[in-house]
């Protein structure tokens, strides 16, 4: 990454503090350190390689040099939005998956709760983590993870989930920078809309597999399979059992697949 460029753009940006690491081991760990220490709001911080990315569901998330956008914020939710703190990783989802839109016209969907997909393949995963002290909110890191070109996608991470980078389906490169800015800006825009009206249309407007045929699973002996039909106000899954009924699954309960996953 341009280390001049990212300087000079993110200066633009005046509400962003950031750290940038040629390598480290996740960049949430980074985050969580510097909440520890005291940071602001939007503190940043974006590495060009992770020895441990983290995913969702205790997976490792591969982040190689030069092939990825990787990286943290540090949010500090206000109690309105406590209440809705399920909402903040779709809320990096919206985000990401409106930049891609608005960037590279890419036809991006959010596959509940918060991964985003072109062509029905994984382009960015989210982990967001809350810090806590005793009862209260220390903080939250929401930890993004694009994959940008062909490299950032190995044949192993293929295995686990249908994958693809946002240059193979943009079919252009992509300036990791703007990206980066893209999404900041975008985030920054939705976030007093967390849970909104607005929120929930463009959310159900982009939601992935709608009206098709999903499996949810519970646990590794319990799952359920209907017919995915939106998104709830607590931002949980609606699907429609084979009995007609319509049955909400809370996000963090389950794991969503759809006919095109293996598990
Ligand atoms: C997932 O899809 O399972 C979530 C992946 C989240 C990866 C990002 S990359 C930046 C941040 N640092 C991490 O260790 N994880 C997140």
């Amino acid at each position: 990454m341009d280390i001049h460029r990212l300087d000079q753009t993110l200066a633009a940006l005046p509400w962003i503090k950031y750290r940038f690491f040629s390598e480290t081991t996740s960049t949430n760990d980074d985050v969580l350190e510097w909440l520890q220490e005291g940071c602001s709001e939007y503190s940043l911080v974006i590495a060009d390689s992770q020895s441990k990315g983290r995913g969702r569901s205790q997976r490792r998330w591969i982040t190689r040099a030069g092939s990825a956008l990787a990286f943290s914020l540090a949010l500090f939710p206000v109690e309105k939005e406590i209440e809705r703190l399920a909402l903040f990783s779709p809320l990096g989802a919206l985000s990401v998956c409106q930049a891609l839109e608005k960037c590279y016209a890419l036809p991006a969907q959010i596959k509940w709760p918060n991964d985003v997909l072109v062509d029905r393949k994984k382009v960015c995963g989210i982990l967001s983590e809350a810090w806590w002290h005793a009862d209260l909110l220390g903080g939250l890191v929401m930890g993004i993870g694009v994959n940008v070109s062909r490299g950032a996608v190995s044949g192993k991470d293929l295995m686990q989930f249908p994958a693809i980078s946002i240059e193979e389906v943009a079919g252009n490169p992509v300036d990791r920078v703007e990206l980066l800015v893209a999404i900041l800006t975008t985030l920054y825009h939705w976030r007093p809309l967390i849970g909104s009206a607005q929120f929930f249309d463009y959310w159900r407007d982009h939601l992935a597999f709608r009206d098709e045929r999903v499996t949810v699973h519970v646990n590794e002996k319990e799952s359920a399979s209907g017919f995915l039909r939106g998104v709830a106000q607590d931002g949980s899954l609606e699907i429609e059992l084979g009995s007609g009924r319509l049955a909400s699954f809370l996000i963090g309960d389950v794991h969503l697949r759809s006919g095109d996953e293996s598990c």
